[in-house]
């Protein structure tokens, strides 16, 4: 089965390709328009990208929206993630918006929001959370965006194997669900 995966970024594709290839799903990269990511929801955002690469290629498409939310910053970036502030500030910018805040405070989630558009009108929307804590500085060097200043338990994102971060993020949440539901799909 092949999908169109609707994203540039390098790294949630792999990250796409090491849940999904073992599942006999091939994703496919393909060029396509940018969509404006101006929906109120993860969930908006996942939709909007996905149908939108249905449309332009024919084929089932696979999309991801997904973010930061701190609690302490009242859910902030939250939709913002990607735009929150000029690239190569991102993970400063939330370390020194958290300078003074106390380490029961620091709780904070990340969502990928997944949506799959089938040509025929079809949709598969399923959510993944994953809730750590807001570290004190970057830790490690694995991963991407975020991931240095997430802790999950003593271990930031970065600090984890690929396998570590996949069983508790909340792509790999999301994935697995998807997994589930293309099983009964697959076999109404
Ligand atoms: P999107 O491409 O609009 O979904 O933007 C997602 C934003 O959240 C980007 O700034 C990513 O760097 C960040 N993000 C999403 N998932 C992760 C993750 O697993 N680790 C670190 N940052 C992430």
């Amino acid at each position: 089965m092949q999908f169109v995966i609707a994203s540039h970024n390098k790294h949630k594709i792999e990250e796409f390709k090491r849940i999904l290839n073992p599942l006999g799903i091939e994703l496919i990269e393909a060029e396509l328009t940018e969509v404006e990511e101006n929906g109120e929801t993860f969930m908006a955002n996942a939709y909007k990208k996905a149908k939108s690469a249905m449309l332009e290629t024919g084929l089932p498409s696979i999309a991801d929206d997904s973010g930061l939310c701190i609690d302490a910053l009242g859910g902030e970036p939250g939709v913002k993630t990607a735009r929150y502030a000029p690239v190569g500030q991102r993970k400063l910018t939330v370390l020194k918006n958290m300078e003074n805040v106390p380490e029961e405070k620091r709780t904070a989630y990340f969502v990928a929001a997944i949506a799959l558009c089938f040509p025929g009108g079809d949709v598969i929307e399923v959510e993944g959370k994953c809730y750590g804590k807001i570290g004190y500085e970057c830790k490690g060097e694995g991963g991407f965006g975020y991931d240095p200043i997430f802790m999950y338990g003593k271990k930031s994102f970065s600090e984890m194997s690929d396998e570590e971060k996949d069983a508790v993020s909340h792509r790999g949440i999301a994935l697995r669900k998807l997994e589930e539901r293309l099983k009964e799909y697959f076999n109404r």
